[in-house]
């Protein structure tokens, strides 16, 4: 039977608390059947209507009649009662809203089993996704390593100021680290220089973390994110991608980097590429180049259809990576013996490969997420 307000027959503390909550019981009870906007509505109107609403009645069936030096006890108790039932319609109202949700999101899933089943009807459709073309080339440039016997570390992409700078030989203060548009988390003024956290610049901290725990011979290979302070425009973005290597045993030398990355850009735009090397500089590496290649829109002539070519500014080549010796201060940061062993490392932007291979010629498209340009890298 549904649940009513009686009469109170006395109005001992014992009596109250025991009216009061058998209708509380009831409240959670009818509440589980709430399941829709219309029985919320029913349940609301049931519990809370002006007219005849179970805490009306309460208020005329308990609180109202009750003798004078009762009454301060009765409403205490009313007052409860009624800040119970607005929580739980509160409570029930949510409910609905999210089993509403989930109806809507899956209504073409699950059939509704009320409809008689046509299973003549056609099926539906789901589109294949595509990978997102950075991912896809940051595949494509491991897997060149993986078959040099490379392995894959990976990092945090929020570094402290010790992996993304002091370790990799930029000294505190240092003007070099202006060249890296870093962004800082704030409110850190009190931590200690170095302990202060900063979105990466580069994969580059990488190399450390990884020196830290494994001893040469290291070959690896290290992708992921990166953040700098730079306005989004063509050929910018304040998010994207790079792939660092890193390779350190006894007797490597500049003749076995640039051999690895000539067969690297061969092996990612085509054998007929050719490589140059040009000096450079970073804080890490000693001695630093920047590696060009032929220009795979002209063939490194500099011209097409007898105009200067734009992809390469008419040079022939298009600078593509850093990368240089490890400095031998670096592996004084990570207890390595730079007398005995040495090393290179490299680092190419993934978007710029990417942006070469496929021919974009905005970068923000690979970001903005448009099905329509993600869609022709299925
Ligand atoms: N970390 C450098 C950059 O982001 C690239 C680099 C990596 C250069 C490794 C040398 C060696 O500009």
């Amino acid at each position: 039977m549904l649940y009513t307000v009686t009469n109170l027959t006395d109005y001992t503390e014992a009596s109250l608390v025991r009216a009061a909550s058998e209708l509380l019981e009831h409240l959670r009870a009818e509440s589980d059947a709430v399941e829709s906007a219309e029985t919320w509505k029913l349940f609301r109107d049931r519990w809370i209507g002006r007219k005849n609403g179970i805490l009306k009645q309460v208020r005329e069936l308990w609180l109202n009649p009750a003798p004078a030096e009762i009454k301060p006890r009765v409403g205490v108790i009313y007052r409860d009662i009624e800040l119970q039932i607005e929580d739980v319609i509160a409570t029930q109202k949510k409910k609905y809203e999210a089993i509403a949700i989930f109806r809507k999101a899956t209504s073409d899933i699950f059939l509704d089993a009320t409809l008689p089943l046509d299973i003549t009807l056609p099926g539906i459709h789901r589109p294949i996704g595509a990978e997102h073309p950075v991912i896809k080339t940051m595949n494509e440039i491991i897997g060149v390593f993986r078959n040099l016997g490379y392995s894959v570390e990976e990092g945090p992409e929020i570094e402290t100021d010790y992996y993304n700078f002091e370790a990799l030989n930029f000294p505190p203060n240092h003007s070099a680290r202006d060249t890296q548009d870093t962004l800082f988390i704030a409110g850190q003024e009190s931590k200690p220089p170095r302990d202060r956290l900063l979105l990466r610049t580069h994969t580059s901290p990488v190399q450390i973390h990884t020196m830290e725990k494994m001893r040469p011979p290291v070959r690896v290979v290290c992708p992921g994110k990166l953040h700098r302070n730079d306005a989004p425009d063509p050929t910018h973005s304040p998010i994207f991608h790079q792939v660092e290597g890193l390779a350190v045993d006894t007797n490597i030398t500049f003749c076995d980097l640039k051999g690895t990355l000539d067969h690297a850009m061969k092996a990612l735009f085509g054998s007929n590429v050719k490589t140059r090397f040009y000096p450079s500089f970073f804080p890490f590496t000693e001695p630093s180049a920047d590696v060009q290649i032929s220009c795979i829109f002209c063939d490194g002539k500099g011209a097409r259809d007898g105009a200067p070519c734009r992809n390469c500014k008419a040079s022939g080549w298009i600078e593509l990576l850093g990368c240089g010796m490890v400095d031998p201060n670096v592996y004084g940061f990570v207890d390595y013996d730079a007398t005995k062993v040495s090393g290179f490392a490299f680092g190419m932007g993934v978007e710029r490969v990417a942006i070469l291979k496929y021919g974009v010629d905005d970068i923000q498209l690979f970001f903005q997420g448009d099905v329509r340009f993600l869609e022709q890298f299925g």
